[in-house]
């Protein structure tokens, strides 16, 4: 382990400056004063709550912070992001993602998986079954009657050991165990957050197994870029580059169709507010209670942004970049208000949603959808970039 920083003591809140105390592996201190006038002004979470010993290994938080002042937090229980604050159109830092004070939030809301890396398998796979090489594997039903982001302990759920930290990046890796959660193989991953000078936070995963299997890792950040808990998103502005997205059934199944989003409550080809047509008859939003859907992106090269939202109040603008095949964007609708996120606001109905890049749901059981297989001597590399800036 390199130059590894670590919070180990809290956020001090004294008159008007937050100071935030860290320390390296070698148990030196760095300090970084933010000038705090604004007592709305969004903190981090302290480390406290996030130093403790899961399934024998040591948990923490940690801090990423660029030249122009944005910060993450970040812990290795799940590969959580917990928070990131960025600058609105005036200038003040603002959280734009949900999360929680302490490792029993994450655990308590552990179905809505705030901010977490999401493995073996992200997304559904039709009643925890597939067939790879002609062999049957059978997978934990968590969101009936499928399995859902991995199953009942997904990498959200597991400690990752972090391989680099520095001011700006963090590295973790994991093992998944062949059989783990019924999947084949020992999967060895790697996922580094990087906190760029252009305030976008880049994801990196990697990942090689000694045996076939399947793979569909992405983040799972739920995001209100007017501010953690200032309200609804649906006045949010959302533009999604593509043309097609896969209809599902009932049970949030794909069902095999690339349909066109022309003419439908789908179409954010051209921005419009995540709202104005969530409320449609429609039986597509019916079967996902509103959004929660899996867009074929027209294109996916890293350097061309394949999403972009707008937050209605504070001007702040994300854009997405990835080489994923498709987006799964979730409109919060089942989210109620019923876990107090940091800084004690609540996670209340369509207060945050997610664009998670990915394969399709199901692919395993959809030969006509990109492949999600990994063989040994393969390795899987995907990135997804969150990039923020404010509304010119
Ligand atoms: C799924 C939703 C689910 C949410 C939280 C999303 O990725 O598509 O159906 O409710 O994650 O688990």
């Amino acid at each position: 382990m390199k130059s590894l920083l670590k919070i180990t003591s809290r956020i001090i809140l004294a008159a008007s400056v937050i100071s935030l105390a860290a320390c390296n592996q070698s148990g030196q201190k760095t300090t970084a004063n933010l000038n705090m006038t604004d007592t709305t002004k969004s903190t981090l979470p302290s480390a406290k709550g996030f130093e403790k010993t899961i399934d024998g290994q040591k948990t923490h938080l940690y801090l990423l912070k660029n030249k122009n002042g944005a910060e993450a937090a970040i812990t290795n229980y799940g590969a959580h992001l917990i928070s990131l604050l960025v600058p609105d159109e005036n200038g003040k830092l603002t959280d734009v993602v949900l999360g929680f004070d302490d490792i029993d939030g994450y655990k308590k809301a552990m179905s809505a998986y705030y901010g977490a890396t999401i493995g073996r398998y992200g997304n559904r796979i039709a009643k925890g079954h597939f067939v790879l090489d002609g062999k049957e594997y059978t997978l934990f039903i968590n969101n009936k009657p499928n399995t859902l982001h991995g199953g009942k302990k997904g990498f959200n759920d597991v400690v990752w050991d972090v391989s680099q930290s520095n001011g700006q990046s963090i590295t973790m890796t994991y093992l998944s165990k062949d059989g783990e959660e019924g999947y084949p193989g020992n999967l060895n991953v790697k996922v580094t957050y990087e906190l760029t000078d252009e305030n976008a936070v880049k994801i990196s995963y990697e990942a090689t197994t000694d045996k076939n299997t399947v793979i569909n890792l992405t983040n799972h950040s739920y995001f209100n870029l007017n501010g953690v808990g200032s309200g609804t998103i649906l006045d949010h502005i959302l533009q999604l580059k593509a043309a097609n997205y896969t209809p599902i059934d009932p049970t949030s199944i794909p069902t095999g169709e690339i349909a066109p989003v022309a003419g439908t409550p789908f179409d954010f080809t051209s921005p419009a507010t995540i709202g104005s047509r969530i409320n449609n008859t429609d039986t597509q939003l019916k079967n996902g209670s509103g959004y929660d859907h899996n867009f074929v992106l027209d294109k996916h090269d890293i350097n061309t942004p394949i999403a972009t939202a707008t937050g209605d109040k504070s001007g702040i603008v994300l854009e997405v970049f990835t080489d994923e095949p498709g987006i799964q964007f979730y409109s919060g609708n089942f989210m109620s208000g019923s876990n107090t996120l940091l800084n004690g606001k609540t996670d209340d109905h369509r207060t945050g949603f997610c664009l998670e890049t990915q394969h399709f749901p199901d692919s395993p059981n959809r030969p006509n959808f990109p492949s999600t297989e990994l063989k040994p001597g393969e390795s899987y590399k995907t990135v997804t970039i969150y990039k923020f800036s404010v509304k010119k």
